[in-house]
């Protein structure tokens, strides 16, 4: 080794031991008769200190250092006559006797500190070097750590870890497809999994019954904070389980994951129908870290305490429901103003917003007082079981645009109540979700989850008489409004397959020529199969603290979907477009 320690590790237990330590200049201080550097590696910082009387020609030295300098230097540990508390080493510098430098650095485009002065393309750019910071190594370490204990926790359990294909064949059902010309079969494409989900059925064919992988999946769709186009899953399966086994082992995952790498216990998590986070949360993946629980005063065949006043917008609604926002009774006229241009802008786009202040002194007071007498607004407190100093917030209209609506104000609200704290942790199953959703564009169902998840048994009669209606054996993981992850139990059985197809408008032709392999695996005795895939990117940045995926992976694309260090997407030769017999029009 070039080095004897790292630059994290001196403490004043070492004082007068003769070190060797090895990296990056971070910065130097010269003070005249002293000169100081920062020297960091991926462990820490050390200070390194020269003097100018005792050791001249190498103060000089020091002083040529440029930052990013790789240097190896020797020396003695000494105690620090200005400690630095907050620095784990700030008790200690090392009095140099000898410097080598190992490579100069050109200077870096942007100061590699936690506070970095350069913006987000620059620092795409230079990626090798943003990932010299603290926080963008740290999480990349705590990605490291999640990794080794998914796999300590799957191992135990007896799961094996096993390889699928990358070079795959496409499907129309998800999302896009990124595909991959053939040269050897021209005219042909291979497609890059969306995730591994008929590979690992058919590994359970295979009677490998515990399946997990750590594996990258690919799509080709919009991008947001929460999305990459290649991005990693915890994906799972297993055999002869019920759908309650696959959620005690993956809570039983998550539990050792906050346990192990976020020290955080927690007990058992809550479950929700899908059915409930719509109707008390707009959202099929609910931020329970606080309540606001919507009421609705007027909804199908449910009390109506909005009727017979002659107020025409919840007359003609179909549905009058809000939050009640505690301790906002105070509200200015401005503060509601903001909140009403917030649910009227056009990707939430509700029509308006009507509120009710329960005054501190007790009284009454609304945006509708002309139609609704104090009398009623009471009827309204008390449904929202609202105290004095509460603010009610409503929204009317079509039933499932007004919830989702309602469902962007809730977390507006939260967050300007300050409850959305990313050390808190709200993780909740969110059950049943619908087997198919209707395409009112393709004038089609599609499979909500894939279509190799099973309705429930109680419901596969509905196929034939209302589809809309079926209920899946599908399950989602949600920690704090983002989802964490999803699975379902399978279909093994031919039939049942062949109907899901048929009602996802599949010809018998189309299915086999795109899911043959499965399902003629599926006549070679299938188990009961399930599972589930976790979003690992988005597990780190949750246990990270950040909404942003793309600062937990090491080499990110940006939202157009570039990789602008490498430069990808580009252009290929002619000689390659020709080995292809690929023509660009
Ligand atoms: P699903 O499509 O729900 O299920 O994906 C599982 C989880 O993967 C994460 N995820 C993403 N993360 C980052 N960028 C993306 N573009 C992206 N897309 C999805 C989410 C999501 O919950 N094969 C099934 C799983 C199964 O049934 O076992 C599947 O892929 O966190």
């Amino acid at each position: 080794m070039l080095r004897t320690h790292t630059c994290g590790e001196l403490r004043i237990q070492h004082q007068n031991e003769k070190v060797t330590l090895c990296g990056w200049v971070q910065r130097s201080r010269d003070l005249g008769g002293m000169t100081f550097i920062d020297l960091r590696d991926r462990y820490g910082i050390t200070q390194l200190m020269f003097n100018m009387e005792t050791h001249k020609e190498l103060c000089e030295q020091a002083r040529n250092l440029g930052r990013e300098f790789v240097i190896s230097v020797t020396g003695s540990v000494a105690e620090r006559s200005n400690k630095n508390l907050k620095m784990p080493t700030g008790e200690i510098e090392i009095i140099v006797e000898n410097i080598e430098v190992l490579n100069t650095s050109l200077l870096p485009p942007f100061t590699i500190e936690d506070n970095t002065d350069g913006g987000d393309e620059i620092r795409m750019k230079y990626r090798y070097l943003d990932l010299r910071r603290t926080t963008v190594k740290n999480n990349i370490e705590l990605r490291h750590r999640m990794a080794i204990e998914t796999r300590n926790y799957l191992n135990t359990l007896n799961f094996l870890e096993i390889e699928t294909p990358f070079l795959i064949k496409s499907t129309p059902e998800g999302a896009r497809d990124f595909v991959v010309p053939s040269r050897m079969n021209q005219g042909e494409f291979y497609a890059l999994p969306q995730s591994p989900q008929t590979f690992k059925q058919l590994l359970m064919v295979s009677g490998f019954d515990r399946y997990f992988q750590i594996v990258r999946c690919f799509r080709d769709e919009d991008l947001r904070a929460d999305r990459q186009p290649e991005f990693t899953q915890i994906d799972c399966e297993m055999s002869f389980v019920t759908q309650e086994d696959i959620l005690q082992t993956f809570e039983g995952l998550a539990l050792h994951l906050f346990k192990t790498v976020k020290g955080v216990e927690l007990n058992k998590f809550d479950r929700i129908t899908y059915a409930d986070a719509m109707k008390f949360y707009g959202s099929d993946k609910p931020d329970l870290r606080f309540g606001m629980k919507f009421v609705e005063l007027k909804s199908e065949g449910e009390k109506n305490l909005t009727a017979g006043k002659n107020f025409v917008v919840f007359d003609n609604a179909e549905y009058v429901g809000g939050i009640c926002a505690q301790s906002c009774s105070e509200y200015t006229r401005k503060q509601l103003d903001e909140l009403t241009d917030f649910i009227k802008k056009p990707q939430i786009g509700a029509t308006g917003l009507i509120w009710m202040k329960y005054n501190q002194d007790g009284t009454l007071k609304s945006s509708v007082d002309k139609f609704y007498a104090e009398e009623d607004l009471k009827q309204w407190a008390a449904a929202f079981d609202a105290k004095p100093g509460d603010l009610i917030l409503l929204i009317a209209g079509d039933t499932h645009k007004s919830r989702k609506a309602l469902s962007e104000l809730r977390l507006e609200m939260a967050s300007r109540l300050g409850f959305r704290n990313p050390e808190v942790f709200a993780p909740l199953w969110v059950l049943d979700f619908p087997l198919l959703e209707f395409d009112a564009e393709s004038n089609r169902f599609y499979a909500m989850h894939h279509p190799f998840t099973s309705p429930k048994p109680e419901d596969i009669a509905l196929l034939d008489t209302n589809p809309a209606a079926v209920r899946a054996n599908a399950y989602d993981l949600v920690i704090n409004g983002v989802e964490i992850g999803g699975g379902s139990i399978r279909i093994h059985n031919k039939e049942l397959q062949h109907k899901m197809f048929q009602v996802l408008g599949f010809t018998e032709e189309l299915a086999q020529s795109q899911f043959g392999f499965l399902m003629n695996a599926f006549e070679f005795g299938a188990p009961p199969h399930g599972g589930v895939a976790f979003g690992f990117d988005r597990w780190c940045s949750l246990f990270g603290g950040s909404e942003t995926i793309r600062d937990f992976i090491a080499f990110p694309k940006n939202n157009t979907g570039r990789d602008v260090m490498v430069d990808a997407p580009s252009t290929i030769s002619e000689e390659q477009l020709k080995e292809l017999n690929i023509k660009l029009v």
